[in-house]
């Protein structure tokens, strides 16, 4: 096959795009398949209609290239592409528009709702601890914990360093305390299956930008040492998210776990729909685990989008 492996770009997780793209296009060129490399810019759609593959694998996370535009474009010019569709990808990249397809369907999400970033220098918009979050970006970009003891201020000083500065408007959640688990589905509609379960446990911290890409400041327990039914719960919110979402090809579903309340203590953070595949990343790891390497998970991800 021809394939286009599409990366990069402008978004604020480009590097890790970039990273994910190249694992991808060099296991593509390992099993024999002709591959064009495209990072992604204004006249893409040239490059793409020049380039003529007979799929598009999209490497691409954040914003543009999970949200929906690449792929609105790809189904204009008929061509196939890995992953979810316009409409999934347009829902699951923004964690306010997923909470209202998901809650009403039974799975658990924390509450919260969306601040102008102007509002947190009069006060605090939630009781501390609290999470704030731009609502469409990846990877922990612009992430900020507010706990009870945090410097910044109560309300938040202007000065303070924080995603305040760079985004107008922040989602802000209730924090909780406890564990970071991380649960892979394959597949598309009826045949979708949820891999394992993951633990993230950092080194020191949170499971920032730096915990997720420095090789050693994560410890990844696959599959996760946790209750059994934790851990079918995971499987099942991840795989219902996958299917009420639409996703297509790999998706992989975020959860924070306070352990101290049993199952009720189980959030789902997001679905993400362009998922890493990176070295360190976690589909890939979860996917081995389960006897798949990684070449074979990038031909089981192209033989998904052809079908
Ligand atoms: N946003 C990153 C790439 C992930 O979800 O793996
Ligand atoms: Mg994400």
């Amino acid at each position: 096959l021809h394939v286009v492996v599409l990366m990069g770009g402008p978004a604020n997780e480009r590097e890790v795009s970039l990273m994910s793209g190249k694992g991808v296009a060099d296991a593509l060129e390992g099993l024999g398949h002709r591959v064009t490399r495209i990072d992604l810019g204004r006249d893409v759609a040239a490059r793409l209609a020049q380039a003529a593959p007979d799929v598009v694998f999209n490497a691409l996370h954040g914003v543009p290239g999970e949200d929906g535009t690449v792929q609105g474009m790809m189904d204009l010019m008929g061509i196939p592409y890995t992953h979810s569709g316009m409409v999934t990808s347009v829902i699951a990249i923004d964690k306010e528009l997923t909470k209202q397809a998901l809650v009403p369907h039974g799975i658990p999400m924390p509450g919260g709702h969306v601040v102008r970033s102007e509002s947190l220098f009069a006060g605090d918009p939630l009781p501390r601890p609290y999470v704030l979050k731009p609502v469409n970006e990846g990877s922990s970009v612009g992430v900020a914990i507010v706990m009870e003891d945090s410097n910044c201020g109560n309300p938040i000083r202007r000065d303070a360093a924080g995603p305040w500065q760079q985004f107008d408007e922040l989602l802000a959640e209730p924090y909780i305390r406890g564990r970071e688990l991380t649960a892979a589905v394959m597949g598309s509609g009826d045949d979708a299956r949820a891999l394992l379960v993951t633990e993230l446990v950092p080194k020191s911290g949170f499971y920032d930008f730096t915990a997720k890409y420095t090789d050693g400041m994560t410890q990844h327990v696959c599959p996760a040492d946790i209750p059994d039914s934790i851990t079918r719960l995971c499987q099942q919110f991840a795989l219902a998210a996958h299917r009420k979402l639409g996703c297509r090809g790999v998706s992989r579903s975020d959860f924070r776990w306070d352990d101290s309340q049993g199952e009720d203590g189980l959030f789902l953070l997001e679905t993400n729909t362009q998922p890493g595949m990176t070295p360190l990343s976690l589909v890939p790891e979860q996917a081995l685990a389960c006897g798949i390497s990684y070449p074979e998970l990038v031909e089981i991800i192209i033989e998904d989008a052809l079908n």
